[in-house]
């Protein structure tokens, strides 16, 4: 298995191009089982993850070809299509739920493992059973797969979330864009993810108003098309880059940036005395003056602190004059990188929910292992602040969502190698 090498760093100078998001792209992927016609999605990431989704597709009767090196994706889904998303590939990724809404919508049945994924908290699929439930889907869970029909296909109807799950929404703007009649989806997901997924299913000929908000209707259409769709950038690998300057010090571009992305987040870094400012051509950040000041952080849903940048954001703080606590309130054991980082001379107490981090002067570099996507690549950036060597093994975790990681951050100047393992 490959690890990361990662030395302390002086400061950071460039532009770092940033990719597709994964999370979109693995939401737009399925939507390819929603239509005759072809889809092509481009700029997608170069990730492991997106190969698991196009596996798991090319399981149920779609073709989905890598042109361009990877970068656009042109799927097809004319055929025979075989109903059942076996446990060994869901198993792999959590993602790989999203295909059901769109196989009940075209099919009127499905049979759906339950997925597996980053080990981050029980993460139970009951909000998307019941949005898909209120579509008229008769699910029962029996052997470990999630059985699913409908009588005369999906309806339209009116259903609010307990809790505004990210990939229940798509689940369910997806069913509803094939559904008879009206829907509306209230407590809906407003990640910017959701409003590229709209965007595509637009582009197929799907009436949808309201992504973006809290409330989202759909008009169910007969048919939708083939188009062709540009992935939104990825806010959290954004977020993650632009996490690198403000450990090492110099300023970085990152391309293709928007704040409008993740705007709580830069409120935060600005508060821990980073400067983060909009150009044409993306964010570039910098530190202010002087030390990192310590800020409190709280994970909530789109528009607040994405929890997918906590274990980062954890990182910067370790060595922040001051005491910060971060609340983690979307999964509940999302803290597994403190004990790694504690390896490394952080000073960090984890209590449930919080984590406080009273920040030190400086970390040591040690050997670490990587527990989640998220965690491993906050143990990189950790290893950019540390005196001496970090090594981070069990990278695999990383490859599922960063595009040649080590490539992106020695362009700028970080000393950061990868080794082959066995
Ligand atoms: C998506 C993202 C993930 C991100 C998360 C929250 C993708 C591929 N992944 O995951 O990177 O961390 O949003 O921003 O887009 N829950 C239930 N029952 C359900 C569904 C969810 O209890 O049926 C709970 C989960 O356990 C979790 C919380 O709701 O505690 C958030 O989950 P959700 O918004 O559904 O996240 P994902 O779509 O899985």
């Amino acid at each position: 298995m490959d690890s990361i090498i990662v030395r302390g760093n002086g400061p950071l100078k460039g532009q770092i191009p940033i990719a597709g998001a994964k999370n979109a792209c693995l939401a737009l992927m399925p939507a390819t089982l929603l239509s005759e016609e072809p889809l092509t999605l481009t700029n997608a990431p170069r990730l492991s993850d997106i190969r698991t989704m196009t596996e798991l597709l090319a399981s149920l009767g779609a073709e989905v070809t890598a042109l361009q090196e990877g970068k656009v994706l042109a799927a097809s889904c004319h055929g025979e299509i075989n109903p059942v998303a076996d446990y060994d590939i869901v198993r792999k990724m959590r993602a790989s739920n999203l295909v059901l809404g769109p196989l009940l919508a075209r099919l009127g049945h499905a049979v759906v493992s339950l997925p597996g994924g980053c080990a981050i908290g029980a993460r139970p699929m009951d909000i998307h059973v019941d949005a898909l439930s209120a579509l008229g889907a008769q699910i029962e869970l029996r052997d470990g797969y999630l059985h699913a029909k409908t009588q005369g296909g999906l309806k339209g109807a009116v259903h609010e979330m307990r809790f505004a799950s990210v990939g229940a929404t798509e689940n369910f703007l997806m069913a509803a864009s094939l559904a008879k009649g009206t829907s509306v989806l209230k407590n809906a997901a407003r990640e910017p993810e959701i409003v590229d997924l709209a965007d595509c299913l637009r582009a197929m000929g799907a009436q949808i108003e309201g992504d973006g908000t809290g409330t989202i209707e759909i008009q169910g259409v007969d048919r939708l098309h083939g188009a062709t769709h540009p992935v939104v950038a990825d806010r959290i690998e954004l977020g993650t880059y632009m996490l690198a300057p403000a450990i090492c010090g110099g300023e970085v571009e990152c391309l293709g940036g928007r704040i409008e992305l993740i705007e709580s987040f830069c409120e935060r870094l600005d508060a821990a005395g980073v400067s983060v400012e909009q150009t044409k051509a993306g964010i570039k950040v910098s530190r202010k003056n002087g030390r990192i000041r310590a800020v409190d952080v709280v994970t909530e849903p789109f528009p607040g602190f994405p929890t997918d940048l906590q274990a980062q954001m954890m990182a910067l703080l370790c060595t922040a004059e001051g005491t910060s606590v971060l609340e983690e309130k979307i999964f509940e054991n999302r803290f597994m990188h403190a004990p790694e980082l504690l390896r490394m001379g952080a000073n960090i107490e984890v209590h449930g929910g919080h984590a406080t981090v009273h920040g030190v002067d400086k970390l040591r570099g040690a050997r670490v292992m990587a527990t989640d996507l998220r965690a491993s690549v906050s143990l990189i950036l950790a290893g950019l602040a540390a005196e001496g060597e970090t090594m981070v093994s069990r990278v695999y975790h990383l490859d599922r969502g960063y595009e040649r990681v080590e490539d992106k951050l020695s362009a700028v100047g970080a000393h950061i190698e990868r080794v082959k393992g066995e």
